[in-house]
């Protein structure tokens, strides 16, 4: 069984990645810790709430950080994405339930120590909530077992940036903090723009997923109508990329993917902002930092069809839940 704590400013890809490590046979979801980014605090931490009770989850929802640390590229919330309440602009009832007293960043420190070696930190928002875990407790990166993020992009397969021609949503809306992250020497992998842009999800596989998902199906179906709607404007093609379920995918099956050692660092301010470049071991270089910068690993290729086969044959065991 893996541990996991999943750390997320949920959001239409977000819930949909959820759903995946819920209904994975050999996670434990251990906490669901909510950040801005996609929607508000308020939001996507109602959203957390929401998901966790319609598909009896047992994981507490701990709330994160309501805005970075310092710089960022935006100053509104992406409702044109995710829809103003984070889910699509589906009718989402009053929630009853609470989210627990502890902060987000604190509550990833308390597990990790309960459980040294043996968290698996899946975060797929902005990188706030780790950065100032980090700084409650320095020796996070000893504590954890893995990081897996969502974020960034390298120019391999030709994709560099989805909100400016170099950087990627959940760092450019709190890039000091991704750097202070890749700089830390938590054993991270980087699931990037390179790769979730290279899987999509199309009409067909909705389509499936509705009619043989049971309500997880009927609700991935509700809200990726205008996630679809947005990406059908930007790019022509009623597709979506996979981007959060990417880094569920390599947490459950990493050989789906190829990677790459490489220091990382995030440009914080300029034209720039959110930039992530990363520095080849390989390579001395004469200037900088850029030889002493801790090891992270960077996705570089991806089985898309095997991505997309281990989401369908996951989802589908929601219906021996219900
Ligand atoms: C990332 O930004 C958000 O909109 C998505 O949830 C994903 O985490 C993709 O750039
Ligand atoms: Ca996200």
């Amino acid at each position: 069984m893996k541990k996991v704590i999943f750390d997320t400013d949920i959001g239409i890809d977000d819930a949909m990645a959820l759903l995946f490590l819920h209904y994975a046979r050999d996670v434990d979801l251990q906490a669901i810790v909510t950040g801005f980014g996609n929607a508000s605090i308020e939001d996507t931490t109602r959203n957390a709430l929401y998901v966790r009770d319609r598909f009896n989850i047992a994981a507490p929802v701990y709330r994160g950080a309501e805005e970075s640390m310092s710089t960022s590229l935006f100053d509104s919330y992406p409702d044109f994405v995710h829809g103003k309440n984070g889910l699509g602009d589906i009718d989402i009832p009053h929630i009853r339930a609470t989210h627990e007293s502890t902060d987000g960043a604190q509550a990833i420190v308390d597990i990790a120590t309960a459980n040294p070696g043996d968290i698996s930190l899946v975060a797929v928002g902005r990188l706030s909530n780790v950065a100032n875990a980090l700084k409650l407790c320095p020796e996070l990166p000893q504590l954890l077992r893995e990081l897996i993020v969502m974020g960034g992009a390298f120019g391999f397969n030709g994709h560099r940036g989805n909100v400016s021609p170099v950087a990627e949503a959940n760092i450019a809306g709190d890039p000091e903090a991704a750097d202070i992250v890749f700089q830390s020497g938590i054993p991270t992998t980087i699931v990037g723009l390179d790769v979730t842009a290279q899987t999509t999800m199309d009409d067909n596989f909705f389509e499936l997923l509705k009619n043989e998902a049971g309500d997880a199906g009927q609700f991935i179906f509700d809200i990726s109508r205008h996630y679809l709607a947005f990406h059908e404007e930007r790019t022509g093609r009623h597709v979506c990329s996979v981007h959060d379920s990417s880094a569920v995918a390599y947490l459950l099956a990493p050989e789906l993917f190829t990677t790459r050692d490489a220091g990382v660092r995030v440009v914080s301010t300029g034209p720039a902002m959110g930039q992530t470049i990363w520095s080849d071991p390989n390579v001395s270089y004469q200037t900088g930092t850029w030889n002493e910068l801790p090891r992270c690993k960077i996705c570089t290729g991806v089985d898309s069809r095997g991505l997309l086969t281990l989401y369908r044959k996951t989802l589908l065991s929601a219906v021996d839940h219900s």
